[in-house]
């Protein structure tokens, strides 16, 4: 089956939608800084989506764009200014940056309480000691679709194909603090299909259009599909979705976790909005 993300996304957008209201009536206007410091193709659609989910939701934004000639210091000026502006609650800085700029010491300049990607050292050692006050949005989504498919996480094997800081890492440790048994498989795997084929929840965040066939899954399985490829004018995952979806659950591409990834930053933004200003 092909799993309905669209019930869960109207269901959050809701849930949102009142809480953001609730906030407005007491004064407070929840507000997303975005910094980008990259020409990236990809990034242009991710910011896209996330300005088309704040303006519907009436969450306020601003966005700070650096030309590639740009320092580190700069941007770290603006991270401190932003980190001590009360009507900011959320910074978030769009990755990649151009190649120059060092990404740890950019982002590790936001303050823990404003880190609504959760991408800092701090809020990532959260996750690692199992704490989870927030996790990274694409992450979080992962979680949600699974949780309102009430997937049984103690003791299943999880699989997870990638080991990016944005997905693989995050997802990895989210499901390990859930008791799945977690394996990692990344480029230099031997033999994927041999861990595939165990998985019960097979996570694809691989950047590698269909790698995912039919014959490397387990039936019944609950595959979640994070690949967004361009072939042909098209976009397709990482999973051959029209295959393997007569044999386990997996989530659509495009409109599948990508949709998801901007309701939990919005949830993220949320929440720590809240927290801060209780
Ligand atoms: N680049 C790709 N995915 C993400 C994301 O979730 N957050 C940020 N900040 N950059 C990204």
């Amino acid at each position: 089956m092909i799993i309905d993300i669209n019930t869960i996304i109207e269901e959050k957008k809701m849930n949102l939608k009142k809480k953001i209201e609730k906030l407005n009536n007491s004064g407070i206007y929840p507000k997303l800084a975005v910094i980008v410091a990259s020409d990236d193709e990809a990034s242009k659609i991710y910011i896209k989506n996330k300005k088309k989910i704040c303006d519907e939701l009436g969450i306020l934004q601003e966005e700070y764009s650096f030309i590639s000639s740009t320092s580190e210091d700069e941007i770290i000026s603006l991270i401190k200014n932003l980190n001590e502006d009360s009507t900011v609650h959320g910074i978030l800085v769009q990755l990649p940056l151009f190649k120059h700029l060092n990404k740890f010491k950019i982002l590790d300049s936001i303050c823990y309480k404003k880190d609504v990607d959760a991408f800092s050292r701090n809020c990532s050692s959260d996750i690692y000691l199992g704490i989870e006050n927030i996790l990274p949005c694409t992450p979080k989504g992962i979680i949600s679709i699974l949780d309102n498919l009430n997937v049984a996480y103690e003791g299943a094997n999880a699989v997870v194909i990638g080991r990016s800081n944005i997905v693989g890492k995050p997802i990895a440790l989210a499901l390990l603090n859930r008791n799945c048994t977690v394996t990692i498989c990344h480029r230099k795997t031997k033999d994927l299909e041999k861990y595939t084929k165990e998985a019960d929840i097979l996570i694809v965040s691989a950047g590698s259009p269909h790698l995912v066939k039919a014959n490397m899954v387990k039936e019944g399985a609950t595959i979640i599909d994070v690949g967004i490829n361009r072939e042909n004018g098209n976009i397709i995952g990482d999973v051959d979705t029209k295959e393997v979806s007569k044999k386990a659950d997996v989530t659509p591409v495009p409109g599948g976790v990508g949709k998801m990834t901007v309701i939990s930053l919005i949830e993220n933004l949320v929440y720590i909005t809240e927290k801060e200003t209780k």
